[in-house]
């Protein structure tokens, strides 16, 4: 059961809720049939602007990349332990190849409340986003020059999202008690 949250009430364990929990990434529109959801595990919650936002790292060759830059919003959920082998499959199979992986992965898209990008009936937590600006890490804009080697040898620098965070829902334990 998933419940309103305030953002300032948001309970998350800041360094692992992306490495360990992951996250499913979806952009697209849900009324229309147009979506389409990529497992993340690196990003980050802060504030920018004055707002609640959340970052996402999306490499250039995900099919995940057309709807976000299509779209002005996007949701990331995340799942109870059950789906960690639903949310592996969606990590390691694109949308372009797959269709359908978001049902092969056994989940049931549903509308959001404020965003056009679907949530899923499934998660335990949906966290709804709109754009504020897209960005391209650049090689030569890394101070620490070993990270490009280590995780760019294919030269597929990652595109940047920071989002107003617009809407939390999640089950109890993403809910401050004090
Ligand atoms: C645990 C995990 C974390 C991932 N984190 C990211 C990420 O933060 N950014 C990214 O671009 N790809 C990440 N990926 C890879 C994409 O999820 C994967 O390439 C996916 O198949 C892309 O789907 P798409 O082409 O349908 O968008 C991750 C994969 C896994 C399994």
């Amino acid at each position: 059961m998933r419940s309103s949250i305030a953002p300032e009430k948001f309970n998350a364990d800041s360094f692992r809720i992306f490495d360990k929990g992951w996250f499913l990434l979806t952009g697209g529109d849900f009324y229309r049939k147009s979506f389409n959801a990529m497992t993340v595990s690196w990003g980050g919650f802060g504030t920018m602007w004055g707002k609640p936002v959340v970052t996402v790292v999306v490499r250039p060759q995900r099919h995940t990349l057309k709807f976000l830059d299509a779209g002005e919003d996007f949701t990331l959920c995340a799942f109870g332990e059950e789906f960690k082998e639903a949310l592996t499959f969606l990590g390691r199979n694109s949308g372009r190849d797959v269709p359908d992986k978001i049902a092969k992965a056994g989940l049931t898209p549903m509308r959001s409340d404020e965003v056009a990008a679907p949530a899923y009936t499934e998660a335990e937590l949906v966290i709804e986003c709109r754009k504020l600006y897209r960005g391209e890490l650049k090689g030569k804009d890394f101070c620490e020059k070993s990270l490009i080697r280590e995780c760019y040898p294919d030269g597929d620098f990652h595109y940047f999202f920071v989002a107003e965070v617009k809407a939390i829902t999640g089950s109890d334990k993403y809910k401050k008690q004090f």
